[in-house]
């Protein structure tokens, strides 16, 4: 297996400048030569403290959402073009907050999803059900409309530059994890729903990141799960001492 593990930060709407600024100094330190794959993602008004921190480093910038159109009147929106101007590398797109809490829609997503591609930038796409849909038996279901509307018309060579992060709702910032087997097997769904959309090599290819209650005590299990490439990790990515034990499980 090729895939590379993704430990990703989302900082959500937490910290000043100078904290971020801490924060980022530590990462850059304590994971200088560190094996994975790394990513911070802060609010739009410290990505560009943050980006002079992380720059020619290996923590990749992201941020936690962009608007759906390049520019013009969109009050209160962040474009691509700024989010590249500031160095930003990667864009989390269709996180739970945003789809419950903001009203965020497949087909919006989607428009995000191609822009920001368009543009060269990474793209996590998260997608996740809540907790009535996984007592009602739909997980998998909810899993595959978002993806297959997600990414609906993104091209084959477009896919190479996507993450999925799958992030059951009832899983967020709860401390309620999903086990490792729950996780696993929806994962290993939604490489099936990539192997039809795409191809088995697409579908082998793909990183599948799980988020919701992300720990230093659970990462292993987690991460030991065939389909399971990585972490987007809230709550425990505001601090050093709980993040680097995370992204530096072995
Ligand atoms: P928690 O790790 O705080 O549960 O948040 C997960 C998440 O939403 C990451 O995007």
């Amino acid at each position: 297996m090729s895939r590379q593990y993704y430990i990703a930060g989302n900082w959500k709407m937490h910290k000043t400048r100078a904290e971020a600024a801490a924060l980022a100094n530590e990462l850059v330190e304590q994971l200088k030569g560190a094996s994975h794959k790394y990513l911070v993602a802060p609010s739009f008004t410290l990505i560009e403290t943050v980006a002079g921190i992380v720059k020619g480093t290996n923590i990749r910038l992201g941020a936690q959402n962009m608007a759906p159109e390049e520019q013009g009147a969109h009050t209160g929106e962040v474009s691509v073009l700024q989010l590249k101007d500031i160095g930003v590398e990667t864009v989390i797109l269709g996180h739970s907050e945003r789809r419950h809490n903001y009203l965020e829609y497949d087909s919006l997503i989607n428009k995000k999803v191609h822009l920001a591609l368009k543009h060269g930038l990474e793209v996590i796409l998260c997608v996740g059900e809540l907790l009535e849909e996984r007592e009602a038996g739909q997980a998998e279901k909810v899993c595959e409309s978002q993806i297959v509307n997600g990414l609906e018309d993104v091209s084959a060579p477009e896919l190479a530059n996507v993450v999925i992060a799958y992030e059951p709702v009832w899983a967020i910032g709860t401390g309620k994890t999903a086990t490792p087997e729950d996780a696993d097997a929806i994962h290993a769904y939604i490489r099936k729903v990539i192997g039809r959309l795409y191809s088995s090599t697409a579908a082998e290819n793909i990183i599948i990141q799980y988020g919701g209650s992300v720990k230093s005590d659970n990462v292993k299990a987690l991460m030991a799960k065939e389909n399971i490439d990585g972490a987007l990790v809230g709550g425990a990515s505001l601090k050093s001492e709980t993040f680097v034990p995370i992204a530096k499980f072995s």
